[in-house]
């Protein structure tokens, strides 16, 4: 499987972004994410254009929880893409990047007085409210700042996704948003629409992460449709902002087939059209929050192979005495916490060997002190150790998840475009590590002689 720009180079290589990416490894240490420009602009452009050609009033609002650094928000802006943020940290780093305020929409089942503050001051686009407390905060920050704000109403819609459980988020049993069937979506609305400084502009739903067919984004449409007819009948109000989310879903393996841009889009527009036309209901603007589907397969992880080592395995299971090769490499669920946290599956190529036929059945294990496996039984060119071992389609909530235990650091992110690679986030260091550690005075060692 080779995704965006990559290919296999003359001297066997994996080629990312023109950039061999042995020679990448070397220069800038392991782990490494690197990220494949053109295949993230190729994306953004490609969903956009995807969604102009059926249903001209859209804006795609990049998920930024999905990826976030300085250059990717200075990419989705030159893309001519908005943006969403979930927390006051992502619309720190958004608007540290430059990205234009108007530009941006804040989400959050529990927005503190604090993130609301900030978006209100920093004149964000729109705040997606998500609950009738929230509403009533945000009432009271735009009074104390004299401002007004958009404001769009978060909903679930009561469809269930079929996607892991722990990634669903449409169904009636979640912490996000207000239930349609219930009438709680209506009566947010209604709260919305009677409060001075709050504009009603529309509502929003999200029902899933990693989506591979279109059925449920379709129903969640018409499901959204009804509900602006209800809510013209009953308020009288003009929803003119319709927000679907985000959701389809990528190829972690080659025999993964999600949904193209095109067909996802007309699955999406005709149901809406449809339900819009059957309601007599004005076209609304269709906003979106795809977060994965424009980053996640242009990223590719870099390891350097390690220790492997091959058992038995467990008679009970295994009765032909067979053996599984555990390959270790220098990184883990620190760096990739998504098959720890969500069964989640990927494909690997060891980069240094990618023209040879991948016939080893191994096992890739990570260095946590924990069973940690990035990826069971999967089949790579013979590996040994010092190999570069790149690991596909991360690109999408791996360096944005990662984390600090057993006190690794987390690694670099290097952006590669037409054979140039530039460091776009550091690797930590061993003193970021300890940089907000304090000593309480009483504790403090001192390793003089005699103590
Ligand atoms: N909009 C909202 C309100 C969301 O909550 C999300 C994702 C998105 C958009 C973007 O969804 P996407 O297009 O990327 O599927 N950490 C999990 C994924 C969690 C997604 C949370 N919300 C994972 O690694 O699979």
């Amino acid at each position: 499987m080779l995704l965006g720009t990559q290919r296999i180079n003359a001297e066997g290589h994996l080629e990312v972004g023109g950039c061999d990416a042995v020679r990448l490894a070397r220069e800038f240490g392991t782990p490494l994410y690197v990220m494949d420009e053109a295949a993230i602009r190729a994306n953004c452009r490609a969903y956009k254009a995807a969604f102009e050609k059926r249903y001209p009033r859209n804006e795609i609002y990049y998920a930024s929880k999905a990826f976030l650094t300085f250059a990717m928000a200075a990419i989705v802006a030159e893309e001519g893409l908005s943006m969403d943020v979930a927390s006051l940290g992502e619309l720190h780093v958004a608007l540290e990047a430059g990205f234009p305020a108007r530009r941006l929409a804040l989400h959050g089942n529990n927005k503190s007085r604090e993130e609301l503050e900030r978006a209100v001051a920093a004149k964000i686009g729109h705040i997606v409210v998500d609950n009738l407390f929230e509403i009533e905060m945000l009432a009271d920050v735009v009074r104390a700042g004299g401002a007004e704000q958009d404001v769009l109403v978060r909903t679930a819609p009561g469809v269930d996704p079929q996607t892991h459980r722990l990634i669903r988020t449409g169904q009636a049993d979640t912490k996000f948003g207000l239930n349609i069937a219930d009438g709680s979506a209506l009566r947010g609305v209604k709260q919305v629409l009677s409060t001075p400084g709050l504009r009603y502009r529309g509502i929003h739903c999200h029902i899933g992460s990693q989506l591979l067919d279109t059925e449920t984004h379709a129903l969640s449409a018409e499901i959204m449709a009804r509900l602006m007819r209800e809510i013209a009948d009953q308020t009288g109000a003009v929803t003119d902002d319709l927000n679907i989310g985000g959701g389809l879903g990528v190829r972690y393996l080659a025999i993964q087939q999600p949904p193209s841009y095109d067909d996802f889009a007309e699955a999406i527009t005709s149901s809406l059209k449809r339900t819009l036309d059957a309601a007599d209901l004005p076209y609304p603007r269709l906003l979106q929050e795809p977060g994965r589907a424009l980053v996640g397969e242009a990223g590719v992880t870099l390891y350097t192979i390690g220790a492997i080592k091959s058992v038995p395995l467990d008679a009970a299971m295994d009765a032909n005495g067979r053996r599984r090769t555990y390959v270790s490499i220098d990184g883990g669920m620190s760096d990739n916490p998504r098959p720890q946290l969500y069964e989640a599956v990927y494909e690997c190529i060891v980069a240094d060997k990618a023209g040879r036929p991948a016939d080893s059945l191994v096992t890739i294990a990570g260095k946590h002190c924990e069973t940690d496996v990035l990826i069971w039984d999967t089949k790579v060119a013979a590996p040994e150790p010092g190999d570069v071992l790149a690991v596909q389609s991360t690109g999408a909530y791996n360096h944005a998840m990662a984390s600090n235990y057993n006190r690794f650091l987390r690694p670099a992110v290097v952006l590669v475009n037409d054979g140039q690679a530039v460091v776009v986030v550091e690797r930590e260091t061993l003193d970021d590590l300890t940089r907000h550690e304090r000593m309480p005075e009483r504790l403090r060692l001192t390793w003089t002689a005699g103590r």
